[in-house]
């Protein structure tokens, strides 16, 4: 557990939970986001936060059985904001009245400070122009307070946007002050835990060594090994827990065959000749390949690659004498439970390649420094630990590697072809300074070939299709608005550069409906 101060998000199952979390963290507060039915009366007592926060949520409090605060939230002494759900939850259950259904209220609007309310407090360095623009969505909302508490702002359509009971620090909000469309919303975020008394400790220095003394008493003298496959999260981890426990720990890297241009190479030298951390380095290119030779279909591909994946790691885990443990780069969107109303399994669009399953298979204890952090705080860590910043900007890269940008049956020739065109396409963005603006860009090398004509001949080659998009979380993703000229121009130099490509296309597909990878 973490020593610092912290603070609890009961989650209601908002779309935009995960936000109030990213906006803390960025006050350099601590919090931890608990679903509303695994936070329990006795665990609040036992252990409190220094403050709580209510999250929103798709219920209706008037409905029977909808989800409710556990009671001690409001005994346990401690400042408490409620956040749309958060908010009506928290005036019903402390005596006040909340009606639903006949006014529904979706998107901007403007509050301001009620009568007599002055620019301090929860106030402080808001309402400059006299009101704030906030971003509105319920359908429900309070009709009657909770004894104690007063409106301390409104807006047009909602008489109790904010309100609050200052002496004992609790209030509630109607509209979601954590993201973008309330642009003024971290200052109330930063108000509230001010008022709590947060110091604002939660810095990547102070992280890194808590997080090695806490490696040190888990691991004592005992064995590690980590899968590296280059990405940010497990490098950041190897690194880390490398500086903890030094040579204890050796790092397992499964080469498939399937990574590009010159990516097996910068791996080992980085880990091995630059950061000294011991380092298996598995070819497996040929058992790979091999299992894939004839396969075109994308689930059979990803099974194939992710038993192999296990079977080659467990055997070169098993030469490590006295190995206990596995680190893993498990980030905290992982960890969160996420509450779900319909409880019905997701449909499996693509099965994710990963080392689920292989602790308890082969009887190791996990190590995952990682488990707090979130993605951009993963890569500010990696920074604090001198990771270069052209390794921590990278764009991801799936487990699968290029089979899932080579449809249709792999071959080593498309493989070959398909890592130079990469490489060009990928220096093209660099040069024209956009990389770091793009989510993630690859060519994909398509399984038809046309005929074009270069000099005086005729060629019949293969078409590779350009992708680049926009996103936040690889959840949803946008394609990247490229010039004319830039397209043509890499265009020409892919078809000019790699022999076997005499044709590209620009995929400009959204997900959804599409997803990013091909397959
Ligand atoms: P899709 O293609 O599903 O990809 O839109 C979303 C993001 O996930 C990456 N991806 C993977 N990452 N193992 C991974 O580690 C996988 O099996 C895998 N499949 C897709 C993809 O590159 C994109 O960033």
């Amino acid at each position: 557990m973490t020593q610092h101060q912290r603070l609890l998000i009961v989650d209601f199952g908002s779309q935009v939970t995960q936000l109030i979390a990213r906006r803390l963290r960025e006050l350099n507060v601590f919090c931890e986001i608990r679903p509303f039915n695994k936070v329990t009366d006795a665990a609040l007592r036992a252990d409190p936060p220094r403050a709580v926060i209510l999250s929103g949520g798709p219920a209706s409090v008037t409905e029977a059985d909808s989800p409710r605060a556990p009671q001690a939230v409001f005994e346990i002494g401690v400042p408490v904001l409620g956040i749309c759900y958060g908010q009506q939850t928290m005036m019903q259950q402390l005596g006040g009245h909340v009606e639903s259904g006949h006014h529904r209220e979706f998107g901007r609007a403007f509050v301001q400070p009620a009568e007599g309310h002055r620019r301090e407090g929860l106030f402080r360095g808001l309402f400059e122009t006299g009101r704030e623009e906030v971003w509105m969505s319920h359908g429900d909302r309070v009709t009657r307070l909770a004894p104690g508490f007063e409106v301390i702002g409104t807006s047009a359509n909602a008489p109790f946007a904010i309100v609050g009971d200052a002496a004992r620090h609790f209030y509630a909000v109607q509209f979601h002050p954590e993201v973008h469309h309330t642009p003024n919303g971290r200052i109330l975020l930063e108000n509230f835990v001010r008022l709590a008394g947060f110091a604002g400790d939660w810095t990547m220095a102070s992280y890194r060594d808590e997080a090695v003394a806490k490696i040190r008493a888990q691991v004592g003298d005992r064995r590690v090994i980590c899968g590296l496959s280059g990405g940010v999260d497990s490098s950041v981890a190897a690194v880390l827990i490398h500086e903890a426990i030094g040579d204890q720990l050796t790092c397992v890297f499964v080469d498939h065959g399937l990574l590009r241009l010159n990516e097996a190479e910068e791996v080992v030298t980085m880990f091995r000749d630059h950061y000294n951390i011991p380092l298996i380095h598995a070819d497996e290119s040929e058992l790979f390949l091999g299992a894939l030779e004839g396969v075109s279909d994308p689930e059979v591909k990803r099974k194939t690659i992710g038993r192999l994946f296990i079977d080659v790691f467990q055997r070169e885990a098993a030469r490590i004498e006295g190995a206990e443990f596995l680190a893993q780069g498990t980030l905290y969107p992982d960890v969160i439970e996420s509450v779900s109303f319909s409880g019905g399994p997701s449909v499996t669009i693509k099965s994710h390649h990963n080392v689920g399953g292989l602790p308890e298979k082969m009887g190791l204890k996990l190590v995952e420094p990682l488990r707090e952090l979130f993605k951009d705080e993963v890569r500010a860590l990696g920074r604090e630990l001198g990771l270069p910043d052209s390794f921590i900007g990278r764009h991801p890269f799936p487990g699968p590697g290029l089979a899932i940008r080579c449809p249709g049956e792999i071959t080593r020739e498309k493989l070959e072809i398909l890592r130079r065109a990469d490489a060009v396409y990928i220096d093209q963005i660099r040069k024209h300074g956009l990389y770091d603006e793009i989510w993630q860009a690859f060519v994909a090398i398509l399984p038809v070939r046309t005929v074009g004509v270069m000099g005086d001949g005729r060629t019949y080659d293969f078409a590779c299709s350009l992708r680049a998009v926009t996103s936040v979380d690889g959840m949803t993703a946008d394609y990247y608005p490229f010039t004319h000229d830039f397209l043509g121009e890499t265009a020409t130099r892919i078809i000019n550069e790699v022999r076997g490509i005499n044709r590209v296309m620009y995929d400009i597909t959204s997900k959804p409906p599409g997803t990013i990878e091909m397959e």
